[in-house]
């Protein structure tokens, strides 16, 4: 081959591999874009993502593996569909998610108390951050201690939970932090706090987690957030946004959840 001509087909190459946007080129001549990424924070520094992404190392309720496959693809541009597309299955209280009043009681499930009627007011506003005592679950006691203002609606209790990074372990930990049936009936009586949020799969601790979610749900007024991620952030107060998914008929729903300072 004449050199002036491999010379210039080495510069045409070279051009378009390095001049269009610095990245190789895929088989078909496009560009192969740069790999996504995928983040916890936003907005320089003010606005926090509380929810966890769905994988399948989340933890499942009384699970040693984790919930596992959960995506199922229907087409793949692979195999030559035009399209990707899935569907999944999973449980309606799978990593960052929602309790409705149906979760627990059959009558409320009757009455329709499903994920869809859950108060979108409640779930949007001022939210405060608290740090509990490592040493113990949520008792009346413990609550009590808080001393958590009256007219506060909406609490995220971070626990030894984030400490033990409990959500990023795929097997099931009974033995998480969470509210004891008498810190529950506490916080129904003595405080204005509507939303609950905790980070790990119940907001109950395990040893009485029937019982704590029944004094928490029976009024219909309180929603609990349960699975959230409030790893790296200072206590304090924010404004928090929680949309759960409006599934009909469903006694909860996965829901992103974030923070803004
Ligand atoms: C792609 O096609 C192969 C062979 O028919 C099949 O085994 C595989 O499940 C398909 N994958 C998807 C994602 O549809
Ligand atoms: C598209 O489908 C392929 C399977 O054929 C899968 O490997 C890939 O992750 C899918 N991409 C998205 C974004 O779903
Ligand atoms: C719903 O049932 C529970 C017990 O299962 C009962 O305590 C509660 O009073 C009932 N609520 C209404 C509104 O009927
Ligand atoms: C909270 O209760 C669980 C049982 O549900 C127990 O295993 C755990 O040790 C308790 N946590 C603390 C900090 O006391």
């Amino acid at each position: 081959m004449n050199k002036i001509l491999l010379l210039q087909l080495i510069i045409l190459c070279s051009s378009r591999v390095f001049l269009t946007t610095g990245r190789p080129l895929a088989a078909d001549g496009n560009p192969v874009p740069a790999p996504a990424v995928h983040r916890e924070v936003y907005a320089d520094g003010r606005m926090f993502d509380i929810s966890h992404r769905v994988t399948k190392e989340l933890p499942s309720w009384d699970s040693k593996d984790g919930l596992g496959q959960f995506l199922f693809s229907l087409a793949s541009i692979k195999n030559g569909s035009v399209v990707n597309a899935s569907e999944m299955k999973m449980s309606v209280h799978t990593g960052t998610h929602v309790d409705a009043p149906s979760h627990m009681f059959d009558n409320y499930s009757d009455a329709g108390f499903d994920a869809d009627t859950l108060d979108l007011e409640v779930l949007n506003g001022p939210a405060l951050l608290v740090d509990v005592p490592r040493d113990k679950n949520i008792t009346a006691e413990v609550m009590m201690a808080l001393n958590i203002p009256k007219g506060v609606r909406r609490v995220l209790f971070r626990t030894l939970n984030t400490d033990r990074q409990l959500m990023w372990k795929k097997e099931f930990d009974s033995s998480y932090a969470g509210f004891m049936k008498d810190g529950a009936k506490w916080l129904v009586e003595n405080t204005d706090i509507k939303l609950v949020g905790l980070d790990y799969l119940s907001v109950a601790a395990y040893v009485e987690a029937l019982d704590t979610h029944l004094e928490f749900l029976a009024s219909r007024e309180i929603i609990l957030v349960e699975g959230l991620k409030l790893d790296n952030i200072q206590p304090g107060l924010y404004d928090l946004h929680c949309l759960p998914i409006r599934l009909l008929g469903a006694d909860g729903s996965p829901t992103r959840c974030i923070l803004i300072k």
